[in-house]
């Protein structure tokens, strides 16, 4: 199926839920039609271009005057297996959540602890995608898709993708420059749990055994208590990254501020959390108009109904600013602002 629309709304695919139009929005669920479109309509070209996933993590700070293309690739296919391991090809427009819930039925685990994030497996490798202990880039193993100068296909390996903390290359060298199709996943038989993850464990006891299935319920009951469905309330997650800061930087502000939640990274650097910094600074639960704080997780903003993407901007500046100003800590944006 392809689709090829002119000023078409975007409204319902950001979790945000905000209002913006794109010039053009193509969207496909063959591989091999992103491939012909690429080669035979080369006025593209002059386009800036937009690669739109799940839309759960990005903000339209505007329309975008341009094209949009959304590959919707679905399918999930086991590729290979050996006694230890399956290693599973799921299509990029494969709704995550579907895809977790798919290798928890079969058995198949590693991916148990990051069950209901919103978006699409397209979106995973990108942000790095990361919750309750762990990260998606420990069980990839290639991500496939085109570049979109040459339309040639290609395929990293997961050393290729140079993934980090909420971060990879395809939001830096191949920004707007890869679609991807299609994330090859190396899952494990006989999985090893990880509930070391504040309150996960203790969570996953009152189900029951320690089991995947137990674990994604558990992940499931925690979410679902602190952070809005974005079904209900427009969000895209956590709006900033932890930041991750020099050591004595972090001790400094560890002595002024003793209740202050701290995480070891290695010997020169520990990680804080935004949500914490951003309550201390009094915004959680602030609203302005339809653009909010989340009332149970501080770095969640939130679009109460009609809230422009700009009314969302310009709250999470101010935030930004108060935690500089209080903390000397400049948070740096986990959202796409587009
Ligand atoms: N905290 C507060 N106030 C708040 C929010 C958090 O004091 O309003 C404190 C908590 O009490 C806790 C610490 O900050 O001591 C960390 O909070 P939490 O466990 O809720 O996790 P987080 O660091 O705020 C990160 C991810 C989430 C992920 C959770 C669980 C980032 C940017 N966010 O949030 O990911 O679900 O850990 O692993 O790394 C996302 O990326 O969109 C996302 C939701």
């Amino acid at each position: 199926m392809i689709r090829f629309l002119e000023n078409h709304s975007l409204k319902s695919y950001n979790t945000f839920g905000v209002d913006a139009l794109a010039g053009y929005f193509f969207e496909l669920t063959d591989p091999m039609d992103l491939m012909v479109f690429l080669q035979s309509n080369k006025t593209w070209k002059d386009e800036k271009i937009f690669i739109l996933g799940g839309g759960s993590n990005v903000l339209f700070t505007g329309d975008f005057n341009g094209l949009v293309i959304h590959p919707n690739v679905p399918g999930i296919n086991i590729v290979k297996e050996d006694p230890w391991n399956v290693w599973l090809e799921a299509g990029a427009g494969v709704e995550w959540d579907e895809f977790v819930g798919y290798c928890v039925s079969c058995g198949f685990g590693g991916l148990e602890n990051l069950s209901l994030i919103p978006g699409k497996v397209g979106a995973a490798p990108v942000q790095n995608i990361g919750a309750y202990g762990r990260e998606v880039c420990d069980l990839i193993e290639s991500v496939s898709g085109f570049t979109l100068i040459s339309a040639e296909q290609a395929t990293l390996t997961a050393e290729q993708c140079n993934f980090a903390y909420r971060d990879s290359i395809f939001k830096k060298e191949l920004k707007d420059k890869f679609i991807i199709t299609s994330v090859l996943f190396k899952l494990d038989k006989y999985p090893e749990f990880v509930l070391d993850y504040s309150g996960l464990e203790s969570e996953v006891r009152k189900l029951g055994e320690v089991s995947l299935i137990n674990i994604r319920q558990a992940v499931i009951n925690i979410r679902s208590a602190k952070l809005p469905d974005t079904k209900k309330i427009g969000n895209a997650g956590s709006f900033f990254k932890n930041p991750v800061v020099e050591v004595a930087i972090a001790d400094g502000l560890k002595s002024r501020y003793p209740d202050m939640p701290l995480y070891a990274v290695d010997k020169d650097k520990s990680k804080l959390a935004a949500g914490w910094l951003i309550e201390q600074c009094g915004w959680k639960g602030f609203r302005d108009g339809d653009a909010g704080v989340h009332d149970r997780q501080a770095l969640v903003l939130v679009n109460h109904g009609n809230a422009s993407g700009n009314e969302i901007y310009n709250l999470s500046e101010k935030i930004r600013k108060s935690v500089f100003d209080k903390f000397g800590i400049d948070l740096a944006h986990e959202v796409n602002l587009i």
